[in-house]
């Protein structure tokens, strides 16, 4: 039997690595995008170690063009939208770059599947910024909770979330949403809050600085891990179905708990070293986040793996070795 065929935009972000890595060992034909970049070796720092497995090709998503061919070409079975400008307070600094490729680009993408490869299952990497600062009664987000989001990285999601559901009641399509949760790893950007605070911790440590600034302390996440939320990704794809599912691990804790967390796996007190800066304070904050993934538990039979104390412990030895090497 011919193998699967998945392609996935932004192949060498945080979750494309992930997800590349999941397929491949589930027996997949891995395909995927990079965009240009003047360093090569930061394009695919992340995928270098699968170079020889998977297939990549210049693209993005702004330009139709770039993936249609490809996608005509390679007829894939499954279409991960996982490509995006991604953090959300850079968002309020580029609001139009943001929605171009965040928006726009997600539409291009079902603009291509509809006219190119109707039978592709599609997923659409949506958000928990676009519930913004709603929850339910019980204090959790859902699939059921309203959506008003407080950022123009929230807004761009939504947007790409009614998109995926307007072209699968529409045209029939296999479109589904993902709303994913924050989830972090060692192959996390260190501009996030996780990956700044385990790599600054891991500095003042090894004496080679002093102090970490932040901005809001208090806001609180319901963080997971990549490496298990990639598998639900594949999974949504697999349902009789298609739906859209909320994928968290429903705690949730403060950054200012993170930093506790991090600093006293170190040995060292945060307190002494943590500050706060105005710069990266944002406009507007979503102040607190933690998901009900019931629905997905029940219907993909899919749970987080990995502890959070486990978590921070891989970004640690993570930042320990590049440091140190
Ligand atoms: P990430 O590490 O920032 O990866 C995003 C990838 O998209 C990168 O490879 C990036 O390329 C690529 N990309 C950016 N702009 C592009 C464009 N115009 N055309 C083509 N590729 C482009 O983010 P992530 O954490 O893996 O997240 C994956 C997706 O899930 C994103 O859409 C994000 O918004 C969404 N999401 C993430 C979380 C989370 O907590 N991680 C939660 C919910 C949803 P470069 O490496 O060249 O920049
Ligand atoms: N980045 C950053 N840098 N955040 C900080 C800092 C700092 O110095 N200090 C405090 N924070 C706070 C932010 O204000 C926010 O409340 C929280 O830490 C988490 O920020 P990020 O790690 O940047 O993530 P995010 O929650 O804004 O966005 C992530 O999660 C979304 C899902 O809810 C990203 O992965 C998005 O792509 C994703 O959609």
């Amino acid at each position: 039997m011919s193998k699967k065929r998945a392609f996935i935009t932004g192949i060498a972000g945080q979750d494309g690595s992930y997800l590349a890595e999941h397929l491949l060992a589930l027996g997949y034909e891995v395909h995927g995008t990079v965009r240009r970049n003047s360093t090569p070796e930061h394009q695919v720092s992340r995928i270098d170690y699968l170079e020889d497995r998977i297939n990549t090709y210049y693209a993005d998503l702004t330009d139709s063009q770039s993936i249609s061919r490809l996608v005509r070409d390679i007829k894939p079975d499954e279409f991960y939208n996982i490509a995006g400008q991604s953090h959300v307070r850079i968002s309020f600094d580029i609001p139009d770059y943001t929605l171009q490729v965040n928006a726009q680009g997600a539409l291009n993408m079902l603009e291509i599947i509809r006219a190119v490869s109707p039978t592709t299952r599609y997923y659409q990497a949506s958000s928990s910024e676009m519930f913004g600062n709603f929850k339910d009664p019980d204090g959790m987000q859902r699939e059921s909770t309203a959506m008003h989001p407080v950022s123009p990285y929230g807004c761009s999601k939504l947007y790409a979330y009614h998109a995926t559901r307007t072209y699968r009641k529409s045209y029939g399509l296999f479109t589904a949403n993902g709303i994913l949760f924050n989830h972090e790893s060692p192959r996390r950007a260190s501009n996030f809050v996780t990956g700044k605070i385990v790599k600054a911790a891991v500095e003042i440590s090894l004496g080679m600085r002093s102090s970490l600034a932040l901005g809001n302390l208090e806001s609180f996440r319901d963080w997971g891990h990549s490496r298990d939320y990639v598998k639900a990704m594949h999974k949504i794809l697999q349902m009789p179905e298609p739906l859209d599912l909320v994928i968290a691990t429903g705690k949730t804790r403060s950054v200012r708990d993170f930093c506790e967390v991090a600093f006293s796996a170190l040995g060292l007190d945060y307190v002494q070293y943590v500050t706060q800066d105005e710069k990266f304070m944002r406009p507007q904050e979503l102040d607190y986040l933690c998901g009900d993934s019931s629905l997905a538990r029940k219907t993909l039979d899919w749970e987080p793996e990995t502890s959070f104390e486990k978590l921070v412990e891989e970004m640690i030895s993570h930042w320990q070795i590049v440091l140190t090497s």
